[in-house]
């Protein structure tokens, strides 16, 4: 399959740190189809050597199982070329427009890596030079706009332009292995379906934790905060593949029109709520895995006196008859004690419990990173009870819990989050795609936490760098008589 895929965003971070050695990766797993084209879209002066040089440079700092040998690069890089181009001259985009008629690509794939503010004028380009036929998709990364009506903004642009199908909106979450999983966990097995509903589920957290900070990002993310970077789109997204129904088969539309219905059952949010079930908070100095780390109002290009959120706890409920009355917790944040996302199914405890000691109910973890596995927490008993005092005989139960490791189970290299992605939108895979109803209606749900903290910009809550965020974000979940699984 001849593919044409189009980086605008070429010299930007996310495209050498992440789509450049994904694209990389899938070329050593010879899974890129042969006969592509990469074409690297910015405003400096360069050309495909000069271009090349630069990003053999900067894939020298990914991990060394994933850097390029010489031999490598020189192999890969033959794809890639380069095109200055200003975003806003129409006759740039003909320049674009007669690079990609030196040959009739079978797809080409525009990949938005630009700030977001630029998304519209670069489809409304497009659309006039004619580059929006049905051969082309266009990928946008998020953050798919600041709030409901500036996503809805760019979607109206979008969908002038391109059709639904055309327009593949970015979550790289949905592309990693441990989300893929999860899916089969529900979906490919029926040993938890009969499990998965308010019966027999006490309540569920969605932990994503990260020890880095804001690094150099700190003016990308101070106009931000995490409820935006994190939460309106991968918390939310892993929440909707937590509590949606079977779809009627794996057709993309299928699975997404279920996500829908989740976010759209979501409990609204108003003032009173957000202020008792929402808890903001932003790092202070501390130590993070041993390293003293400053504070984020320290941070380069952080304006002092921010009251940016680096950290996020939301309880929220999904109104409908399996998930009624079932808390589910979310929680993201940066500089916390170490990098560990994952998903907790806290069950009821047992309804009579015959057994002395402990009732620790059992757990369904889901580990998303940086392990990839399940473990599932019973109780069971040790068969040490010998004494002849005990009128039963029963022993008090220990918790053991049984582990799959997917790493092991499956030893070699999975598809990276962003390879995965990347050879879906060449292969026009819509699955792991997310469907802009569902992108605003998630924004909907948002948007009333965003106001009331605009209304009150002081209610950010201090922690210490390091920690699990700051207490109140504990309290929230105590208050219900549960407990993070790290405190439980
Ligand atoms: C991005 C956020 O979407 O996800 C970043 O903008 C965050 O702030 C990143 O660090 C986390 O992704 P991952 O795959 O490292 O968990």
């Amino acid at each position: 399959m001849a593919f044409d895929l189009v980086f605008f965003g070429g010299t930007g971070d996310l495209t050498w740190r992440k789509l450049m050695p994904a694209l990389f990766q899938a070329w050593r797993h010879g899974s890129l189809p042969l006969g592509g084209r990469i074409l690297a879209v910015a405003r400096d002066d360069r050309d495909d050597a000069g271009y090349r040089a630069w990003l053999k440079e900067r894939l020298a700092e990914a991990d060394s199982a994933k850097r390029p040998s010489d031999d490598e690069f020189e192999q890969f890089s033959r794809a890639i070329h380069y095109l200055r181009m200003d975003l806003s001259q129409p006759a740039d985009y003909a320049r674009l427009t007669a690079w990609l008629a030196e040959r009739q690509a079978d797809t080409v794939v525009m990949y938005l890596a630009t700030s977001p503010h630029l998304f519209p004028q670069i489809c409304e380009q497009l659309g006039a030079a004619g580059l929006n036929h049905e051969r082309v998709r266009v990928v946008l990364e998020k953050p798919l706009g600041h709030d409901l009506a500036s996503a809805q903004e760019i979607n109206r642009v979008v969908r002038s332009v391109f059709s639904e199908r055309q327009a593949l909106r970015i979550d790289h979450y949905l592309g990693k292995p441990a989300v893929q999983n999860l899916m089969a966990l529900r979906f490919g097995n029926v040993l938890f379906e009969p499990l998965w509903r308010r019966e027999r589920v006490a309540n569920i957290q969605i932990t994503l934790a990260e020890s880095l900070g804001v690094g150099t990002r700190g003016d990308f993310y101070n106009r931000t905060g995490a409820l935006r970077d994190m939460i309106q789109n991968h918390a939310l997204q892993l929440l909707t593949m937590m509590a949606m129904e079977p779809p009627s088969s794996a057709d993309a539309d299928a699975i997404r029109d279920e996500k829908l219905k989740v976010l759209r059952s979501l409990k609204p949010f108003d003032a009173v709520s957000v202020a008792r079930d929402v808890v903001r908070g932003q790092y202070r100095a501390g130590n993070v895995m041993g390293q003293a780390v400053r504070g984020y109002q320290e941070e380069d290009k952080v304006p002092p006196g921010s009251h940016t959120e680096t950290f996020v706890a939301i309880k929220c409920e999904v109104q409908n008859w399996r998930w009624a009355g079932v808390p589910f917790y979310l929680r993201t944040g940066k500089r916390l004690a170490q990098r560990h996302s994952e998903i907790v199914v806290n069950f009821h405890p047992t309804p009579h419990p015959i057994f002395p000691g402990s009732h620790a109910p059992n757990r369904l973890v889901i580990k998303l990173q940086p392990e990839d596995g399940l473990e599932l927490h019973l109780l069971a008993a040790r068969g040490t009870e010998r004494s002849v005092f005990n009128p039963e005989g029963l022993e008090a139960l220990s918790p053991v819990s049984l582990d799959l490791d997917f790493d092991k189970a499956f030893p070699t290299e999975r598809v990276g989050a962003y390879e995965r992605m990347l050879l879906d939108a060449i292969a026009g895979r819509l699955n792991l795609f997310v469907r802009s109803d569902e992108q605003e209606q998630a924004w909907r749900w948002v948007e009333p936490v965003l106001q009331a903290w605009k209304h009150d910009p002081s209610g950010v809550k201090t922690y210490t760098a390091g920690t699990w965020g700051p207490p109140a974000a504990s309290a929230l979940v105590a208050r219900d008589g549960f407990a993070w699984a790290e405190e439980a």
